[in-house]
């Protein structure tokens, strides 16, 4: 028995900035960025914290799941970085919803929620959880090189949750990384005033070989897919919606042509959000559950790539009505 999603929400910041507002500053172009990434804005925090954020879709997600804070078992927050480093964002949304679960953040860059998830999985296989929440918050723009047009351009922040109760739903799952401490590199803040040891040796904004990424991703996507409906027992063709990791709508057409999977069946939000990382699944599922995409029985497929280099996929039945 593993779990089914009984639930969804999410929360994204106000402040839209286009890709034409990038360009007032950096030497880049709608048209750039858009035939390079089918991104044409983002959602960038400006007035409002992160940890507001992923406690609002936490709410959201509860109150369409019907349970309250008192029926979790977990919270797992999917983010690269929260607010504080502690407590985890985790914790602080388990206080803002009145539980005294478990609770911790997982860094697995843009996989964060698939690993959640199988997380989650485990947990509830094996008797310890019968309700989890997961969280995916990411705040990207304090994260990126704002000088930097080859990175800066692709991300957004935002967050989204799901809850997931034990029951018939997920049919397999398979994460992985194939370490690499070089193509996607994110240094962490340091302490001050040490005596021995300075900071500033490293850049503290991220670092990105794109070529690399790319040709990582396809062939991750790719792989991934194989292996998740081979688990299952299923082709890809019997999969009703594929819901992939936001990073660059020509990563996903080319996964999707090597499958020849139908462009209607592939789901996108990417040109509203860029990438939002963790979140990016999470919240193309909040949307597509609340505009009524997904039909009791559908088989939804999410594959995701991300920093580490991580990469996963799950494949879960839909069951809300
Ligand atoms: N605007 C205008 N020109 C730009 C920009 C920009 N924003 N960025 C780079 N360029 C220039 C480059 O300087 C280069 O110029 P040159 O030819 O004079 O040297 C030219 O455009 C081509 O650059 P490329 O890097 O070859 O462009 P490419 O077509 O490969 O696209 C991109 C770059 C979009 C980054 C692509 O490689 C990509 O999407 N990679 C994957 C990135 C990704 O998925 N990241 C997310 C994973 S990490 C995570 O999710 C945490």
């Amino acid at each position: 028995m593993s779990f089914y999603i009984a639930g969804t929400g999410s929360a994204i910041p106000e402040k839209v900035v286009t890709n034409d507002d990038l360009a007032q500053f950096l030497d880049t172009s709608d048209e750039w960025i858009y035939t390079r990434t089918g991104i044409r804005q983002r959602h960038v925090l400006t007035h409002e914290k992160l940890d507001e954020l992923a406690i609002e879709s936490a709410k959201r997600a509860l109150a369409d799941a019907n349970v309250s804070g008192q029926d979790i078992d977990l919270i797992l927050c999917a983010t690269m970085r929260g607010d504080t480093y502690t407590p985890s964002l985790a914790c602080t949304i388990g206080e803002a919803i009145g539980s005294h679960a478990p609770s911790f953040d997982i860094n697995a860059a843009c996989v964060g929620a698939l690993y959640c998830m199988e997380i989650a999985d485990s947990f509830i296989a094996s008797g310890k959880a019968e309700t989890v929440l997961v969280v995916g918050a990411e705040a990207m723009s304090k994260l990126l090189d704002w000088t930097d047009r080859s990175s800066c351009v692709l991300f957004g922040d935002g967050s989204a949750a799901m809850v997931l109760k034990k029951g018939e739903g997920r049919l397999a799952g398979v994460l992985s990384t194939d370490p690499d401490s070089h193509v996607i590199r994110m240094p962490n803040i340091e302490g001050i005033n040490s005596p021995y040891n300075q900071i500033g040796q490293e850049k503290l904004a991220m670092h990105m070989d794109g070529g690399e990424v790319y040709k990582f991703a396809v062939n991750a996507m790719g792989k991934k897919i194989e292996e998740v409906c081979a688990m299952a027992n299923l082709a890809p063709a019997d999969i009703d919606w594929y819901l992939p990791h936001q990073a660059n709508a020509r990563i996903i057409e080319a996964s999707r042509k090597k499958f020849h999977i139908e462009r209607e069946k592939v789901l996108l939000n990417i040109s509203e959000y860029g990438n939002m990382s963790a979140t990016s699944i999470l919240v193309l599922l909040d949307e597509c559950a609340k505009k009524g995409t997904f039909k009791k029985g559908d088989k939804l497929l999410f594959v995701a790539f991300g920093g580490g280099l991580t990469s996963g996929a799950v494949i879960i039945k839909w069951k809300k009505e």
